[in-house]
């Protein structure tokens, strides 16, 4: 980009974004520099390639949104919150000579409150079948450590690692996907929606502090639209208790009720099929967790659970209604309606 008809001030501000060819050498050789991201979208080591351009040795990025998540930069660098940019500016203004170190980075162990729902996580709501919650469930996804292609990219900061750490949904994935090969492991006549429950009915919504799981950056609330039925505990998901199960038959009810007509379903399954008259509500598919997108009124909703247990167990239900909704009769007559099995 050419910078030439830009005004000074401009200028300055693009050289606090270290932008490409902003940065003097005269004033940054050798130096710590500080940056600020421009948008949540700033390829931050890129910024240090440009820091590292300019002769600069180091670099602070001041980066309240992303500032937990860890990135490979091409030289030492650190990122800080808005608090730590206040106090950063206060002893820059101050000091006639302020120096900066950049330590290695240490592990803290137990930090509270934890876990949290990641800066970058998706929400729903579920755009396509609004009746299904989105997300499911939550789980570990920010600076996980895992085995890497020893290929020298730009993502690794031009260095061969045999490991790195990265963060995002790639890294979230497969954590579910190898408890879900745990549960089936322990429970192999399981069906993958037996397992999909057995792992949703068993996180946590609660964080390390007991409080209702926060969203980075500024630990604002969160719904289950944020973090679905919650943060996976694999132990738990090895005995659930009950499960809610549903087989490819429910699935063909499902889409019958979301709009799926006999050719379409043949195109699907390469069987010729009829939609139920009426249809099964699409919020009666048997799902571990119960979403309806529009109610006026009063509505039913059915769900069936097996046991899956050893032993006499008695399950009592318990019902938290949402705001603005209530509940019309007690939970446990309809219980006895017999769906509970055991
Ligand atoms: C930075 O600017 C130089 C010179 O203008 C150019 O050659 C280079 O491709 C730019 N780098 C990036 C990453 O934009
Ligand atoms: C833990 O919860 C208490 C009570 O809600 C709160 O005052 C405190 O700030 C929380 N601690 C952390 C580290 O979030
Ligand atoms: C069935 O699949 C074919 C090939 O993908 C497609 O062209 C056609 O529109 C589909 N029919 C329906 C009813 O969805
Ligand atoms: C809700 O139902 C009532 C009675 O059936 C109807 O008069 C009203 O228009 C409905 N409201 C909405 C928002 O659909
Ligand atoms: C609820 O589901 C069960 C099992 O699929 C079914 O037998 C029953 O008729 C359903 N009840 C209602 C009210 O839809």
């Amino acid at each position: 980009m050419d910078y030439s008809f830009f005004n000074n001030s401009v200028l300055v501000l693009f050289s606090s974004f270290c932008k490409n060819n902003t940065l003097h050498h005269s004033l940054i050789k050798g130096k710590i520099v500080v940056c600020t991201t421009e948008t949540v979208l700033d390829n931050r080591r890129e910024k240090s390639t440009f820091v590292r351009k300019g002769g600069g040795v180091g670099m602070i990025l001041i980066d309240p949104i992303a500032k937990d998540v860890g990135f490979q930069f091409v030289i030492p660098a650190t990122l800080i919150g808005q608090n730590e940019a206040e106090q950063l500016q206060a002893y820059i203004t101050t000091d006639k000579n302020p120096v900066a170190i950049i330590y290695p980075t240490t592990t803290v162990l137990n930090s509270k409150p934890a876990p949290k729902m990641a800066v970058f996580s998706s929400m729903g709501l579920n755009v396509i079948p609004p009746d299904i919650i989105k997300p499911d469930i939550a789980a570990p996804g920010v600076n996980i450590l895992a085995a890497w292609s020893p290929v020298a990219t730009e993502t690794t900061a031009e260095r061969s690692v045999d490991y790195n750490i990265i963060s995002g949904t790639s890294m979230s994935c497969p954590h579910i996907s190898a408890i879900a090969a745990i549960v089936k492991s322990r429970h192999p006549s399981w069906s993958p929606s037996a397992i999909k429950s057995a792992i949703m009915t068993t996180a946590t919504v609660q964080d390390n502090n007991h409080s209702l799981i926060l969203r980075d950056p500024f630990g604002s609330q969160t719904t289950p639209i944020d973090y679905g039925s919650g943060h996976v505990n694999p132990v738990a998901a090895l005995d659930p208790g009950l499960v809610y199960d549903f087989n490819s038959l429910d699935i063909i009810d499902f889409l019958c009720s979301n709009g799926a007509d006999p050719a379409k379903l043949k195109n699907l399954t390469g069987e010729p099929l009829t939609c139920k008259n009426p249809p099964t509500p699409s919020y009666d598919l048997n799902y571990p967790s119960i979403g309806i997108a529009s109610m006026n009124g009063s509505v039913s909703v059915n769900r069936t659970v097996t046991y899956y247990g050893t032993g006499p167990t008695t399950y009592l239900a318990y019902v938290e209604n949402p705001e603005g909704v209530k509940k019309s009769s007690p939970l446990r007559d309809l219980c006895s309606r017999n769906h509970m099995k055991k």
